[in-house]
C-alpha cells in the first residue's frame, strides 16, 4: 500500500512594518507644528493604532522637538521610538539621549546622495559622502543596536552609487535601509525597479530591511510604496492623512487599506488596527487644524458618502455594490447617503422611514417629485427639509411654504409632527419594526424586477 503524504504549502508569513513619521515628517508641513502636549496625545493614538515605529521627532532641531522624543520615549513603550539625526555625531548624540529611556530605540540618520545635493547642498564629493555615511552609522551603531540609514534623494542619485552608500553602510552596522523618494519624482515601476536593483546589487542586504518612504508631490506617493512592497521592501514610512513636507507623505491610511482590500496582491500582515483610523484621521485634523479633504481616501468625509442614486439605490441593496471596504473597518460610524438632486427614491424612503414616515408608491411618488425641484434649488437636503416638504405635501396648496411648490394631494394622510420638533428626534434604526404608521401609510418596497429597474432608471 502506497501512503501518500499531503504535501503541506509553506505559508509564508510577511510582516510589513509601519513606520509612522506623522510627529517628524508631517510635523514639517506647513500650519502643522504640535505642542508637547498635542505630540503626546497623538503618540497615544499610534499606540492603539498598532504602529511599529514613530518616529517621535529630529532631537537636535529644537529643543521641543527633543523633550517630545524624550517623554515619548518613556511613556510610550510597544513601538520602537526613532529619533532623526544628520549624518554627523552632534546629531547622533543628541538623538541618542533623547532616546535613553525608551523601550525598543532605533536612530535613524540620513545623509543625501544625489549629484545636485552633493554639489550644492552639501558641497561634498561622491568619496566624501561614502565616507560619511560609512562613518556616522558606525557610530550610531556603537551607542544603539537598531540604526536606520537613509539616502536622502535616493530617486534622484546615480543607482550604481546609491547601491555603493547602501553597501558601506550595511557594512557599517546598519539595520534598516530607507529609500526615500524625497521630492515625489518617482513613478511606481521606475521605484519597483529601484528596489529590486538594490535587493540584487546590495551585498549583506539579506540581513536588513529595505523601506520606502515616499513624498506625494506627483500624487503617487501612495502607489510608489505599493510598487515598493511588491518589490521586496518590508517597511513603509507613512503619516496620518498624509501630512508632510510640500504634498505629503503617503498617507498611512491607504497603504494599510489598499494592503486590507488586495491582499489577493499584498499577502502580507500589518499590524495596524483599522477600526481606530478614522479616529487618528480626526485627531490629527483636530490638533492640526488641518480638515481633512472631503474626498481624501480612506478618512475623507465623502469616503463612504453616496448621492448618486444609482450608488444609494445600489448600497442600500448591498454595500458591496459601491463599498470595497465597509466604513465599520476602518472606524467610520456608518455609510453616509446624502440627498441631493443626484438621489433616487430608494434613498428618499428609506430618510423618510429613518424620520418616521412611510409611504406607499404613489405617495412616495409626490414626495419625490417635489424633493428634486427642491434639491435642484439646494444642494443637500437635511432632514428638517424633508419634513416641511412630507407636511406640505400633504397640505392644501395655498398654505405651502414658498420653498416647496405646491403638487395636487394624494391620497395620503397629513403629517400632525411640527416639522422642526420631528426633525430634533433621535432617527429611528431601519427598518421599522412595524410596516405602517400614525398615517396609515406603507412603503412598499419593489419586490419584482420591473420595480428595481424602475428604481434603478429613476435615480440617476
Ligand atoms: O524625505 C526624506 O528624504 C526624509 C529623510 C530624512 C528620510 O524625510
Ligand atoms: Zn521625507
Amino acid at each position: 500500500m502506497v501512503i501518500r503524504k499531503k504535501k503541506r504549502m509553506a505559508v509564508e508569513h510577511v510582516r510589513i512594518t509601519v513606520f509612522d513619521t506623522t510627529l517628524r515628517d508631517g510635523e514639517q508641513s506647513p500650519g502643522c507644528s504640535m505642542n508637547h502636549q498635542e505630540k503626546l496625545r497623538l503618540a497615544h493614538q499610534l499606540d492603539r493604532l498598532g504602529v511599529d515605529v514613530i518616529e517621535a521627532g529630529f532631537p537636535i532641531a529644537s529643543d521641543g522637538d527633543f523633550e517630545a522624543v524624550r517623554a515619548i520615549s518613556q511613556v510610550i513603550r510597544r513601538p520602537i521610538i526613532t529619533g532623526l539625526a544628520r549624518a554627523c555625531r552632534p546629531d547622533i548624540d543628541r538623538a541618542w539621549e533623547a532616546l535613553q529611556d525608551a523601550a525598543r530605540p532605533r536612530i535613524h540618520v540620513f545623509l543625501a546622495t544625489s549629484d545636485i545635493h552633493l554639489q550644492y547642498k552639501l558641497r561634498i564629493t561622491r568619496e566624501q559622502c561614502l565616507a560619511q555615511a560609512h562613518e556616522a552609522v558606525a557610530f550610531a551603531k556603537s551607542l544603539c543596536p537598531d540604526v536606520e540609514f537613509s539616502p536622502e534623494d535616493a530617486t534622484r542619485t546615480d543607482p550604481e552609487f546609491l547601491c555603493q552608500v547602501l553597501e558601506a553602510v550595511v557594512a557599517a552596522g546598519a539595520t534598516t535601509l530607507n529609500i526615500p523618494d524625497t521630492v515625489g519624482y518617482t513613478i511606481p515601476s521606475e521605484f519597483g525597479e529601484l528596489i529590486s536593483t538594490i535587493r540584487r546589487r546590495v551585498k549583506g542586504i539579506e540581513n536588513v530591511t529595505i523601506s520606502a518612504h515616499c513624498h506625494n508631490d506627483l500624487g503617487m506617493a501612495v502607489a510608489n510604496t505599493m510598487a515598493a512592497i511588491a518589490a521586496g521592501a518590508r517597511q513603509v514610512e507613512c503619516t496620518i492623512n498624509g501630512i508632510g513636507e510640500r504634498a505629503g507623505n503617503a498617507a498611512l491610511e491607504e497603504i494599510v487599506m489598499a494592503m486590507r482590500v488586495r491582499r489577493d496582491r499584498y499577502p502580507y500582515e500589518v499590524g495596524i488596527a483599522g477600526e481606530h483610523l478614522f479616529l487618528a484621521s480626526q485627531m490629527l485634523s483636530e490638533i492640526t487644524g488641518v480638515p481633512v479633504q472631503p474626498n481624501k481616501a480612506v478618512t475623507g468625509r465623502n469616503a463612504f458618502a453616496h448621492e448618486a442614486g444609482i450608488h444609494q439605490d445600489g448600497v442600500l441593496k448591498n454595500p458591496l455594490t459601491y463599498e470595497i471596504m465597509t466604513p465599520q473597518s476602518v472606524g467610520v460610524p456608518d455609510s453616509q447617503l446624502v440627498l441631493g438632486k443626484h438621489s433616487g427614491r430608494h434613498a428618499l424612503a428609506i430618510r423618510c422611514e429613518q424620520l418616521g414616515y412611510q409611504f406607499d408608491r404613489r405617495a412616495l411618488d409626490d414626495i419625490y417629485r417635489r424633493f428634486v425641484r427642491l434639491a435642484d434649488k439646494i444642494k443637500h437636503v437635511e432632514d428638517h427639509h424633508l419634513l416641511e416638504l412630507i407636511r406640505d405635501t400633504h397640505k392644501p396648496a395655498a398654505s405651502a411654504t414658498p420653498l416647496f411648490e405646491p403638487i395636487p394631494a394624494v391620497a395620503s394622510a397629513a403629517a400632525s409632527v411640527p416639522a422642526r420638533e420631528a426633525s430634533r428626534e433621535t432617527p429611528r434604526p431601519f427598518p421599522l419594526a412595524q410596516p405602517g404608521n400614525a398615517f396609515g401609510l406603507t412603503l412598499t418596497t419593489p419586490a419584482d424586477p420591473h420595480h428595481d429597474q424602475e428604481d434603478y432608471l429613476w435615480g440617476v
